[in-house]
């Protein structure tokens, strides 16, 4: 296949400074909770973005100096030569592919508490470090000679990524993360020097370090500015037109423009609150103000919208994270017209929580995402099968399609069985929630893609038993049936069953998923699962004209998605719709009319009068079939079973992410044999430096 000549455009190369671009496909930065920690593993994942056809792919925000690092998160570092390999080994596995590399430098300022290196903090003023986890720890403002130190160690940190053979060097002034932002905003820069009051005083240090940078390295490297085009809190921040102003007077000093909404939460989206293309009405007109290109971002993963973004004159560059991250290939794919084999993001920012929880990356769409070098996964492709066999596989949930399609790949005769008569499992009715339709993708991309098949048949309406299983005679049966949701409250905070009326009319979120409506106007929403289920049904009955009232154990409602960085949009949106939501509590006693919550933290009960009870409590693996079978043990071999798995949500309930894991990870380890004592997984251990105890601890 060859690509639609609409889509010519989007292959154009584009000068930046001194570096070309094969394309107009820009990765911009992003992390991953690898960084200094993993940096095999991280050069891997960005060698793949390359392979798959991006022609810039840049690093994370790198730290510059550990006068601003930003511990717990795991970024890169440019702190001094000891880096270098590290930076090195990144931008070489990105060369090899013939994409442009990119580094971006930063110093966090006011944003950094330094809980690794124990730095006073430094920005504009004397104020609390702005970081997200409210660290008690104050930044002090910074003095002149703090100016020329950081200034140096920005031209220090631009000629390493030099060295390191980067291509491409940011300044980075975006999101409450890059410090000059703090110097540009009115807010934190209450400065009365020549870096504070005006708006050419407050772009000085921003204007410096471009320069400064250009300076250092711009003969050979392309340096790149990230600026916030708007913070959404109206004058109070840096807003649409300050920003334009801060732009247009610095218009023709970098080489290239990349304009985000600010702060993360702004601009990393999620699909239950913004559309692809989100970020157009702030970035719109931008590209006007200056001659150098100018990449933007807004979840893009559809051709149609890049054309236009760039015919409009709106970007030169179309910008990706997320759409880089679920589909490493999206630009091969469309140079290729395999348009329908993209892997469209979702927009559920899973990916960001794997860096709010310093854990590696994850990607619901893209399994294979952070595991490239550790466990040597690859998002396009998988080895050939180890043996011509058939594969049973049990439920078209995540879990379940996503091991028929991966099996499929590699060659084996598969079975995909589902009970019902739609794929999908517990995506077949979520995905009608109240902004969860993208999610759906997890399911589009996974049945079309097993559609084009041959060796692989679906059976639907096809509830077996065991002893079909048995009398199918497959050599290896993976179990995937999902899970439900508990009746009783039995989650984190009740550990055993509390006293239920059964006069008291109870729904759990299967019973208003599969249609059922609360007989009743007023319901009570107790949560204790604390991701979206909770929060995202008081939208959905609260719409439906309900008088709903959430009560949850934790301080905040849908408490997990802090790190999808939702939640205060999903307390917004709940408050905005009438939602009574009740302070922290604890589910004791439920009768008609009278549901008994105690204080989280003092015991004390409260009785509230909801007519209903909606229980999002935890769910119960939907695992009897595996029991059943698992009883069959010694009736296994004769039938022809060679090996027996339960995955997903019926070995465990989780996220979709880790259900389409547990399918990835089923369908590659088939046929392989875990190596007595080895780990699961490859790690880099760091080189030990030599040590003397006796020497270190003082004596002679
Ligand atoms: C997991 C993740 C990590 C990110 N890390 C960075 C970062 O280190 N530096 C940065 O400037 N932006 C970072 N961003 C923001 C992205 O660069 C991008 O501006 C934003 O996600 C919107 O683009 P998208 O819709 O294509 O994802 C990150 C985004 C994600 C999803
Ligand atoms: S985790 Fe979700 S939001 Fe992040 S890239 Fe994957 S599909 Fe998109």
């Amino acid at each position: 296949m060859s690509r639609d000549p609409r889509y010519d455009l989007l292959f154009e190369p584009v000068r930046i400074g001194p570096v070309t671009t094969k394309n107009r496909f820009f990765q911009v930065p992003h992390c991953n909770g690898m960084g200094y920690r993993d940096p095999s593993a991280l050069a891997t994942m960005r060698a793949i973005k390359a392979q798959g056809g991006w022609g810039v792919v840049c690093s994370e925000q790198a730290e510059i100096h550990p006068s601003a690092e930003i511990c717990p998160f795991i970024e890169l570092r440019v702190w001094d030569d000891q880096d270098l390999p590290m930076l090195a080994r990144i931008a070489d596995a990105i060369h090899t592919y013939g994409a442009l590399a990119g580094l971006q430098l930063c110093h966090n300022g006011m944003n950094a508490p330094n809980l690794y290196s124990r730095e006073i903090p430094f920005g504009p003023a004397d104020l609390p470090v702005a970081s997200s986890l409210l660290d008690p720890v104050q930044a002090r403002a910074m003095t002149k000679g703090d100016l020329r130190d950081l200034r140096r160690w920005h031209r220090d940190a631009a000629r390493r990524a030099r060295r390191a053979d980067y291509d491409l060097v940011y300044v980075y002034a975006g999101k409450l993360f890059g410090g000059p932002m703090f110097f540009l905003s009115r807010r934190y820069n209450t400065r009365t020097d020549e870096y504070g009051g005006s708006l050419e005083n407050r772009a000085r240090l921003l204007r410096e370090l471009i320069e400064d940078t250009k300076e250092a390295v711009g003969d050979r490297c392309a340096v790149a500015c990230r600026i916030s085009v708007d913070e959404l809190i109206g004058e109070q921040g840096l807003h649409a037109d300050e920003a334009r102003d801060v732009i247009a007077y610095l218009a023709e000093t970098p080489d290239l423009w990349d304009l985000t909404l600010s702060s993360w939460d702004n601009d990393s989206q999620s699909s239950r609150f913004a559309a692809e293309g989100y970020q157009e009405p702030f970035v719109r007109g931008i590209k006007q103000l200056t001659t150098k290109p100018v990449v933007g971002v807004g979840r893009f993963t559809s051709p149609d919208m890049m054309v236009r973004m760039v015919r409009q004159g709106v970007l030169d560059l179309i910008g990706a994270a997320r759409p880089s991250i679920a589909d490493p290939f999206l630009p091969q794919k469309i140079e290729q017209g395999r348009i329908e084999d993209i892997r469209e993001c979702i927009g559920c920012n899973i990916c960001v929580s794997g860096d709010y929880t310093a854990s590696i990356i994850r990607c619901t769409q893209n399994p294979s995402m952070g595991e490239e070098w550790r466990r040597g996964w690859h998002p396009e492709r998988i080895r050939a099968r180890h043996a011509e066999a058939q594969v049973l596989v049990i439920g078209a949930g995540p879990a379940g399609l996503e091991a028929a399609m991966m099996l499929g790949r590699r060659g084996y005769d598969v079975t995909l069985a589902e009970r019902g008569t739609q794929l999908g499992g517990r995506l077949v009715r979520e995905r009608t929630l109240p902004g969860l339709a993208a999610w759906g993708r997890v399911v589009d991309y996974r049945a079309s893609q097993i559609a084009r098949m041959p060796n692989v048949a679906i059976y639907r309406d096809n509830a077996l038993s065991a002893d079909d299983v048995l009398a199918f005679g497959a050599a290896y049966v993976a179990i995937a049936t999902g899970s439900h949701w508990r009746r009783d409250a039995v989650s984190r905070s009740v550990l055993e069953a509390i006293p239920i009326d059964p006069q008291l009319p109870l729904l759990t979120p299967d019973d208003l998923l599969q249609g059922a409506r609360p007989a009743a106007h007023s319901v009570l929403i107790y949560d204790d699962d604390h991701y979206y289920m909770g929060g995202v049904l008081a939208e959905h009955l609260a719409t439906q004209g309900h008088a709903v009232t959430l009560a949850t154990p934790a301080a905040e409602v849908s408490m997990w998605t802090r790190n999808t960085m939702e939640q205060p949009r999903i307390q917004r949106r709940l408050l905005e719709l009438g939602v009574r939501i009740a302070p922290p509590r604890v589910l004791t006693a439920a009768a008609a009319g009278r549901i008994e919550l105690a204080c989280a933290f003092t015991g004390q009960c409260q009785v509230f009068e909801s007519e209903a009870l909606i229980m999002v409590s935890s769910r119960l693996p939907s695992n009897e079939l595996s029991r059943a079978l698992e009883q069959r043990a010694a009736e296994l071999a004769d039938a022809g079973i060679e090996h027996l798995e339960t995955i997903g949500d019926a070995c465990a309930p989780g996220t979709i992410a880790a259900a389409v894991f547990a399918g990835r990870r089923y369908a590659e380890e088939l046929g392989t044999e875990p190596r007595e004592g080895a780990l699961p997984f490859r790690r880099e251990v760091a080189e030990l430096l030599p040590f003397d105890v006796r020497q270190l601890l003082g004596e002679p």
